[in-house]
């Protein structure tokens, strides 16, 4: 604990952190910060561009002892036009299969400053050997909804059993989600709740690594990483409406080994949500701009298991969002989210910037109370500082039956316009040290809890609720 205490610092030091302190000012009317985004975003591609022109168009893909030189696969030489209007969805696919079937490394090349129009697509390994879809274009998905018809409404782009597989390049995934979200019932409640694609989806994967994307306007999730193994994405940047239904920036949902850094994030739902058998997940660097925030859950829906440790969220700038970072899960689950820690964030203007919700209800009828619950225990908030815009600052609403456990806060100073900021607890039991404001009301006792052992015998014992 003592060396995660000395670490705790809020301030941000890389190059990126410029941009966040230029963003931070600029953020104060949507527009401003869009722009603020978009401005970033340009920053960082021009700078992507002049690397590449400075190099000499052999030193691209130079021989070295620990890869040799990929085969470079451009997309328009197989017949792609990249004009936004002709499908060019069957040449990437060929182009996919000539890929994935070469025995020596591979670069799937998608030009800059073209558009390729891209229907519901399957990329499937494994491959002979390592690929690379290098992204200095635009892959656009199809407007209308109808074009998915018979196919998966789940996918747009579904990336599946594939190793070191790297996706990189500066360019853009649109996925034209305006007529989904239209038709989304919680756009209008008079339509079918009904499901949206994610725009990529990454399954069963091992070794992946993203650098340098930019998605807009996905149908529903922007980027999930699902039962994937050793993941690595940093600097993404994903935008969409403040309005627009459930669209998470990145989801990722039982995998493990989950890095993700220098990430800008502004949509409609979860800045990055964190479901179901996930472990060993590090984010750092990140800034979320409206939307839903920092999500671990929503766990236990339908009275399903789910297991959620050893997360780590460092250096996150969190404005105008609902919530900042936050654990949800349904009653009725089981399973547990443990061992997390939020640790030097910032928070401008968020509703809710830390929150445990074991009551977690997004449903239209109420949710009926159950004593079952995903267990949550050993979560440490460090160092989060900035501006809620509700006087509830710190809400821990946990479970009757199972008591959020070993909360720890520490330097925690969330101020509110109106001066006066509170916290709520149920069931919390925890502890804190440095300053905290507003005032921690988690409880600090440790609690004496019958154990059933047999049917007909009771012991009593103390359990430790609130220290480690
Ligand atoms: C590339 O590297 C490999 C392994 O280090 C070496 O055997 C090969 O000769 C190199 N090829 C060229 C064209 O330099
Ligand atoms: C909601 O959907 C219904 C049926 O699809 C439609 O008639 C109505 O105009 C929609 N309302 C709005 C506000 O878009
Ligand atoms: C992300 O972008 C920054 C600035 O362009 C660059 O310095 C950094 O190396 C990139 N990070 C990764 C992991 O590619
Ligand atoms: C999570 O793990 C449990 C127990 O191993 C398993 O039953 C369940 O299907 C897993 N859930 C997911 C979404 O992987
Ligand atoms: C605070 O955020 C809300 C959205 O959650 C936004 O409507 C409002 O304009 C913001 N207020 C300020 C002062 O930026
Ligand atoms: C609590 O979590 C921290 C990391 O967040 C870990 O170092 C520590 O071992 C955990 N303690 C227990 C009792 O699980
Ligand atoms: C469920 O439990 C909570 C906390 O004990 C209580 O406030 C609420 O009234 C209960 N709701 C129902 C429907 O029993």
């Amino acid at each position: 604990m003592a060396r995660l205490m000395r670490s705790s610092s809020s301030s941000f030091s890389n190059p990126h952190s410029i941009y966040l302190t230029y963003c931070y000012f600029l953020h104060t009317r949507t527009l401003f910060s869009s722009i603020c985004l978009l401005l970033f975003l340009n920053t960082a591609n021009a700078n992507g561009f002049n690397r590449l022109i400075q190099l000499p168009t052999n030193g691209l893909y130079r021989n070295s002892s620990i890869s040799s030189k990929p085969v470079l696969l451009n997309i328009d030489d197989f017949g792609a036009k990249g004009d936004g209007f002709t499908d060019d969805t069957k040449v990437l696919q060929d182009v996919w299969k000539v890929a994935c079937s070469l025995p020596s490394r591979t670069k799937i090349l998608i030009p800059k400053g073209k558009f390729y129009l891209i229907k519901p697509s399957n990329f499937g390994g494994p491959c002979q050997s390592d690929v690379t879809l290098k992204m200095s274009g635009s892959i656009t998905a199809p407007r209308e909804p109808e074009a998915w018809h018979g196919l998966d409404v789940h996918k747009w782009l579904y990336f599946h059993g594939i190793k070191n597989f790297k996706l990189e390049g500066g360019g853009i995934f649109d996925g034209m989600g305006q007529e989904w979200w239209a038709r989304s019932c919680k756009r209008n409640n008079s339509n079918p709740c009904t499901h949206a694609p994610t725009a990529i989806t990454f399954h069963k994967c091992t070794n992946l690594k993203v650098r340098k994307v930019t998605m807009f306007n996905s149908q529903q999730m922007h980027m999930a990483f699902t039962s994937c193994k050793h993941v690595s994405a940093a600097n993404v940047t994903v935008i969409a409406p403040r309005d627009s239904p459930n669209t998470d920036g990145i989801h990722i949902s039982a995998s493990t080994y989950v890095e993700l850094k220098n990430l800008i994030i502004s949509t409609g739902d979860d800045c990055i949500s964190i479901v179901s058998n996930s472990s060993r997940i590090r984010i750092n660097n990140v800034v979320c701009g409206q939307g839903h925030g920092i999500s671990i859950g929503s766990l236990g829906k339908y009275n399903t298991y789910a297991a959620v440790q050893d997360v780590i969220v460092n250096r996150a700038f969190f404005f105008d969002t609902e919530n900042g970072v936050r654990i949800k899960t349904w009653q009725g689950g089981s399973g547990f989210a443990r061992k997390i820690t939020f640790q030097n964030i910032w928070m401008q203007n968020v509703s809710n910037p830390i929150i445990i919700d074991q009551y977690y209800c997004d449903s239209s009828v109420p949710c009926l109370n159950q004593t079952s619950a995903v267990s949550i225990e050993n979560i440490s908030f460090r160092g989060i500082k900035g501006t809620s815009a509700k006087e509830e600052a710190m809400t821990f609403k946990c479970s009757d039956s199972y008591p959020c456990k070993r909360i720890y806060l520490e330097n925690i100073q969330l101020t509110t316009p109106s001066g006066i900021a509170n916290s709520y607890c149920w069931e919390a039991y925890g502890t804190s040290t440095g300053l905290i404001y507003p005032p921690p009301c988690i409880s600090s006792g440790d609690i004496v809890i019958r154990h059933n052992v047999k049917p007909n015998s009771t012991y009593w014992r103390k359990d430790y609720y609130a220290f480690f």
